[in-house]
């Protein structure tokens, strides 16, 4: 069996729906393909050693990764160099208008941990700009897509493909 790692974090849930439908396309491939879902507060270095694929899903925060995810990459960073190698990688981003800023320091600590791109990373926005958000903190937010979580499902579907063919 080939082991993909699923390594979220999700606030109000739009994350957490992205990577529970990754999940469910990596499970397209469970003959061969054992998937974890894991809430990056709760992952650690013995998921990554585990790991023979990983996707990450993060909201964007303040045009950041969430602060959760990237603990994981701090708490993880010393301890897996020269322990893992270099593993395939993908990511999942939920953000209000952009998204980008996630993606970018995510592939930038990435160069150095060692983890490689395989696919392009897949954003979910739902349109809610900062201004919205400023002005009702509580509202208007838009709930996830189907057609997004098709998205985040063909991603898993995809890692755990790449995985089960040995491309990776
Ligand atoms: C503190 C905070 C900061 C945010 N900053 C951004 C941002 O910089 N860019 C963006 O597009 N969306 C931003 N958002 C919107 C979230 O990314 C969006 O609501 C996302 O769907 C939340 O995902 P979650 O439900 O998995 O927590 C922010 C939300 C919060 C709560």
């Amino acid at each position: 069996m080939k082991h993909l790692l699923i390594v979220f974090h999700s606030q109000s849930g739009n994350t957490a729906r992205m990577a529970q439908a990754a999940l469910e396309g990596a499970d397209e491939e469970r003959d061969t393909v054992e998937t974890r879902l894991v809430r990056a507060g709760d992952a650690g270095l013995d998921d990554l050693l585990w790991a023979d694929a990983v996707l990450f899903g993060t909201p964007e925060n303040f045009g950041f990764m969430s602060g959760m995810l990237k603990d994981f990459f701090d708490r993880t960073y010393y301890a897996a160099r020269g322990r893992i190698r270099k593993l395939p990688y993908a990511v999942l981003v939920s953000a209000g208008n952009d998204g980008t800023g996630a993606v970018r320091q995510i592939e930038r600590i990435a160069r150095g941990y060692p983890l490689h791109k395989v696919a392009e990373p897949v954003i979910a926005t739902s349109g809610v700009t900062e201004e919205m958000r400023s002005a009702d903190p509580e509202g208007s937010r838009t709930a996830i897509t189907e057609a997004q979580l098709a998205h985040a499902r063909e991603l898993g579907q995809t890692l755990a493909a790449g995985l089960a063919c040995g491309i990776f």
